[in-house]
């Protein structure tokens, strides 16, 4: 037997007993002859003493024993000495005193220490990433993940749900982003693609009449890479028949209420129930759809405050058809010149021609990059519309391009929230934004786009805009938003033909390549669909914001860089001459 107990599990209870340890060599130190390792395996740490006069062979091996070796040791547990106790650490009353130690493997000086973070290249840590996982921030991020998914499949299989696996190897399956595509040995010249989700495959199992699937799905899909994107990633993936948007909602909201008690325990909610958001207000209050809602610093229009002000830059832009909308970062009256230009560069980056400023004084006299052109009871109109009061700054965009402003304020609240400190890492802003826009003008392509994917059904009542304005026309779409990221998404979907067929032929889908592409579906729609709608929870983000991790790939074991690159295993790689031969494939470049 390698181990009796485990390192983490040793407390007073257990004084007295003989035990069998084994894990790596967390750290060693010699005090006065005496050897010390702290031994670690997945449960935890526990103090090991070697006495060169009791137990000289121990020791022996002890002393010899470096950072990271796998060892056993035989011994007693013990109390610490009066006033050695170390509080900081579970197994910190006790230790044990070895009499057999028994060296397993050894390892190399590893490439970064695992004892303690230091900060090291990304790259260099995914490059080792069996090692980086062996720290004790990784493990308890691999911990958080294996408990939230437990969770989920607990609390859905006690409501019926059934997890249900759906093909990898399968077909255009589109949400947005490009295919991955894997060649057919067995077919030249034809390809699977990976799904990008199972939304297709979900949909078919309500034909079949399963009512309640959940699977915890692989997705894939080729988008360039952000902090909280990979190629591919994990989502609740859920769908359910005979329910209406409100079923799905209170399920969710349910499950995430009693799964950040369970699971985070020192998290709270910002509300209950969840507020939530129809997407114009998202737009108009923090200029984005996922918004971050445990601060204010909301965006207000003055556009029309603008009109006749003398100021030519609102000016122009409300005559063009744009938008002038403005922040009040409170407090922050007395930026410097140096500290303005550094937040207008921030809202270039985004779009932003520039940023004018107010800082408001107690008199009239307000420090500002535009008061001049205007009267004082115009730029007390706006100061008021902001709500700002003396020592306030207020911040404008203006843009021919409402998405500029909405975009590069929604950047600049983000920006002066953290500066500020406006926001409690424990507090968890769930909210629910609702009544999208059924599609978005491709400008680029002259097409109509589906908000969400081209399965979701528009509102009932606004089925007829689709013939006369399908901009006016809303979605049944919901997104789930957690603290400024779109954690889910999901919406109620048509389950009858000639819809699906309205929608394919209003995003310019023609019915050849609709039938080529999604003949699957619309012929099943013919079989006895039943109403059905689902969600799909990113398990990857909401693990992040859990773990309060700046990035996905904190909560992802084996993850791809931000080149989409494993560059532990160094995938992608190129293939052999007769693999590609076998696959009918000629590399061209
Ligand atoms: P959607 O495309 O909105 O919906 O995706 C749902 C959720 O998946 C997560 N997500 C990602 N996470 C990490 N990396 C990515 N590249 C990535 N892309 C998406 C997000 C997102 O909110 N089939 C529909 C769901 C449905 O209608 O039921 C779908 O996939 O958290
Ligand atoms: P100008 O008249 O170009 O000197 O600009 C006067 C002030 O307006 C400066 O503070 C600029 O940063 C600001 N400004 C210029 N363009 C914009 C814009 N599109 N939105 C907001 N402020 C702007």
């Amino acid at each position: 037997m390698y181990k009796t107990h485990t390192c983490g599990e040793l407390r007073s209870s257990h004084i007295g007993q003989t035990v069998t340890l084994a894990g790596w060599v967390h750290r060693r130190r010699d005090h006065g002859g005496v050897t010390f390792i702290d031994l670690r395996d997945r449960f935890g740490l526990v103090q090991v003493v070697a006495d060169p006069l009791k137990f000289p062979e121990a020791h022996q091996v002890m002393d010899a024993v470096r950072p990271e070796w796998v060892v056993q040791i035989i011994g007693l547990v013990r109390a610490r000495p009066e006033g050695l106790a170390n509080p900081n650490m579970p197994t910190g009353e006790i230790e044990v005193e070895s009499h057999e130690v028994k060296i397993l493997n050894m390892a190399k000086t590893p490439p970064f220490l695992i004892h303690k973070e230091e900060d090291v290249d990304e790259n260099f840590r995914l490059k080792y990433r069996y090692l980086d996982l062996r720290h004790e921030r990784m493990r308890r991020n691999i911990e958080l993940r294996h408990r939230v998914v437990k969770f989920i499949r607990d609390y859905l299989d006690a409501r019926g749900f059934l997890e249900i696996e759906t093909p990898i190897l399968f077909k255009t399956t589109p949400e947005g982003a490009r295919d991955y595509l894997v060649p057919s040995r067995v077919h030249p010249g034809e390809f699977y693609a990976l799904p990008q989700s199972p939304q297709q495959l979900k949909q078919l199992l309500m034909v079949a009449g399963m009512e309640r699937y959940f699977q915890i799905a692989r997705c894939f899909r080729d988008e360039d890479q952000r902090g909280d994107r990979q190629p591919e990633f994990t989502q609740l993936d859920l769908e359910m028949s005979f329910i209406e948007r409100e079923d799905i909602m209170r399920l969710i909201e349910g499950m995430f209420t009693e799964m950040v008690a369970k699971v985070v325990p020192h998290k709270r909610l910002l509300a209950s129930p969840w507020p939530r958001i129809f997407y114009k207000d998202a737009m108009e209050r923090f200029g984005k759809d996922n918004p971050d809602i445990r601060y204010g610093m909301e965006l207000k229009n003055i556009s029309d405050l603008a009109m006749g002000s003398g100021f030519a830059v609102f000016e122009d832009t409300v005559t063009s058809g744009g938008h002038v909308r403005g922040i009040n970062a409170s407090g922050c009256g007395g930026y410097s010149r140096k500290q303005l230009d550094e937040l207008t560069e921030q809202v270039k980056k985004h779009g932003a021609k520039g940023l004018a400023y107010l800082a408001v004084a107690e008199s009239g006299e307000h420090r500002s990059s535009f008061a001049k052109f205007l009267s004082p009871e115009r730029v007390q109109a706006i100061i008021e519309r902001l709500e700002g009061k003396p020592g306030d700054l207020l911040l404008f965009v203006a843009d021919a391009k409402p998405a500029v402003v909405f975009e590069s304020l929604a950047r600049l609240r983000v920006l002066m929230a953290e500066r500020l400190k406006l926001i409690d890492p424990n507090v968890l802003g769930f909210c629910w934004v609702i009544d999208f826009p059924f599609v978005n003008w491709n400008e680029e392509e002259q097409r109509w786009d589906p908000s969400h994917h081209l399965f979701t059904s528009p509102m009932r009542e606004d089925i007829p805009l689709l013939d006369t304005d399908p901009g006016k026309a809303r979605g049944q779409q919901y997104d789930l938003v957690l603290n400024n990221y779109e954690v889910g998404g999901g919406s109620i979907r048509i389950h009858n033909r000639a819809l699906q067929e309205k929608v394919f032929a209003l995003i310019g889908l023609d019915p050849e390549t609709a039938r080529q592409r999604f003949g699957h579906m619309l012929e099943a729609f013919e079989y006895g669909t039943p109403p059905h709608g689902g969600i799909a929870p990113g398990i990857d983000r909401i693990c992040m914001i859990l773990a309060d991790e700046p990035n996905i790939r904190e909560v992802i074991a084996f993850p791809k860089n931000q080149m989409a690159r494993d560059v532990m295993a160094d995938a992608p790689s190129p293939a052999e001459e007769k693999q590609l031969k076998d696959l009918h494939i000629k590399i061209s470049s």
